[in-house]
């Protein structure tokens, strides 16, 4: 009796030490859409229906998004920013939408999006007040607002921090995690809480957030410039050695939204984006107008093997492997199944430069890997030896995806006779993922 009690004991004690945020959400990073870089607050429904913060804009954008590709593609969150919300509270102290801009109530645009295979997103405030001036949610308010957003169906949670201070914030973020945990429902959880806090250790504890937040943002708000975007990418990559190894299936380092398909990036520019953002295991949140998207910026944000990389299973965040004083910056991320992703970078401002590497310069094991170039389609073998050049244009990008070396394994080949599996794969025995520069 005692030994099973000690043992029980033992149990629960191992328990406690490892809790993460165990609400199986977000194993691999979420994709959708969010309203604020693009829409942010306008609320002049009257001379800008199209454009304000309404449920119809939402339902707009639900609508692009089942019919245009989008969800079939894993974009399947529709995300309410801030300025959704009535100035009051309800009677009962409850969060309400403004009924002029959200007539039918959040409940019911969430089951608008369920019933179209897709999610609902909603904002609040770690605080006060919301960014934009809205009710915020202070300590007390805490237990009632995530028992509301259960109670409307919705399936991610965006908890921002403006109007409290540290003490506050250390408090009401692992006790939000808790109430929307205790609600029952699954609720992906996205912490602002670290942007706050400047991002970085010691004031940061990466442990913790992976523990209570699916996804966190760890720096300032994107803009839709070029300037921004590479602001973001120097900060993420800068330091690197202290977010990499906090992100993992479930919980996510986030860069912020995608602005590709708005009005401050080139082509090139907007591939960058995407391409790094698949590097770095980001969320992929899009803001911008899908009803009147470019065609060129919905293939970049469509691209298959972009999103596989992702996507990717195993959830390791990639990193920076070289920084060329010339301006090439050249990325990598390990991908499941021994394949990982390569971008090459230019911060170069002058035309198309030819970079030459091998893959054994950038620490691939010896073999011969099968290279696909994500942007173009084209597919090539290479050895690892080999000298290889990639032009890359001015603030833009080569992204490849990089197979296994083929190696003739005939485990795989027969199997009680039959073939079960390709002749050649991924060689699980002799390839060594590139180790770290
Ligand atoms: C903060 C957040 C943004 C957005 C705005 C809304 O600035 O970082 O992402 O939610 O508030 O007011």
């Amino acid at each position: 009796m005692c030994v099973v009690a000690v043992l029980l004991l033992l149990v629960a004690a191992l328990c406690s030490a490892t809790l993460a945020l165990d609400n199986g959400e977000m194993r691999v990073p979420p994709m959708g859409w969010l309203a604020w870089e693009r829409f942010r607050c306008d609320l002049d429904c009257e001379h800008d229906p199209k454009n304000c913060i309404s449920e119809n804009l939402f339902i707009d954008m639900a609508d692009r998004l089942a019919e245009d590709g989008w969800r079939e593609l894993g974009y399947v969150y529709v995300n309410i920013d801030d300025c959704w919300s009535s100035m009051k509270r309800d009677e009962k102290g409850r969060l309400q939408a403004d009924p002029k801009r959200f007539p039918r109530g959040i409940k019911e645009l969430a089951r608008y999006m369920h019933a179209r295979g897709l999610k609902l997103g909603l904002y609040g405030d770690m605080g006060t007040h919301t960014c934009g001036g809205y009710p915020g949610t202070t300590l007390d308010n805490i237990d009632l607002d995530a028992q509301t957003f259960a109670d409307w169906e919705v399936d991610m949670f965006k908890f921002d921090g403006c109007y409290s201070n540290a003490t506050e914030q250390e408090q009401g973020y692992p006790l939000m995690s808790k109430a929307l945990n205790a609600t029952g429902r699954p609720i992906g959880y996205s912490c602002s809480w670290p942007a706050y806090q400047g991002g970085l250790p010691p004031k940061v504890n990466y442990t913790e957030l992976g523990q209570i937040c699916n996804l966190w943002r760890n720096y300032g708000d994107i803009q839709d410039s070029w300037d921004s975007v590479l602001n973001i990418i120097n900060w993420f990559f800068e330091n690197q050695d202290v977010l990499a190894p906090a992100a993992g299936p479930g919980k996510w380092n986030d860069p912020d939204m995608l602005i590709v398909g708005d009005f401050g990036l080139s082509m090139d520019q907007s591939r960058a984006q995407m391409a790094l953002w698949a590097i770095m295991a980001a969320p992929l949140f899009m803001s911008n107008d899908l009803r009147t998207i470019s065609s060129g910026a919905r293939t970049i944000l469509q691209n298959k093997m972009a999103i596989i990389i992702n996507q990717d299973p195993m959830g390791v965040q990639g990193r920076r492997l070289v920084k060329e004083k010339i301006g090439i910056d050249v990325f990598w991320r390990p991908l499941s199944k021994n394949a990982s992703a390569l971008v090459f970078f230019s911060r170069r401002t002058d035309m198309p430069y030819r970079y030459q590497t091998s893959l054994s310069k950038l620490n691939y094991t010896a073999g011969s890997y099968e290279i696909y170039d994500v942007f173009t389609g084209k597919s090539m073998a290479l050895k690892d030896s080999a000298p290889f050049v990639v032009s890359v244009n001015p603030t833009g990008v080569v992204m490849w995806h990089v197979s296994a070396p083929a190696k003739w394994n005939p485990r795989h080949f027969y199997k009680g006779g039959r073939r079960q599996g390709p002749a050649f794969d991924g060689g699980e025995e002799n390839a060594v993922p590139p180790v770290f520069l």
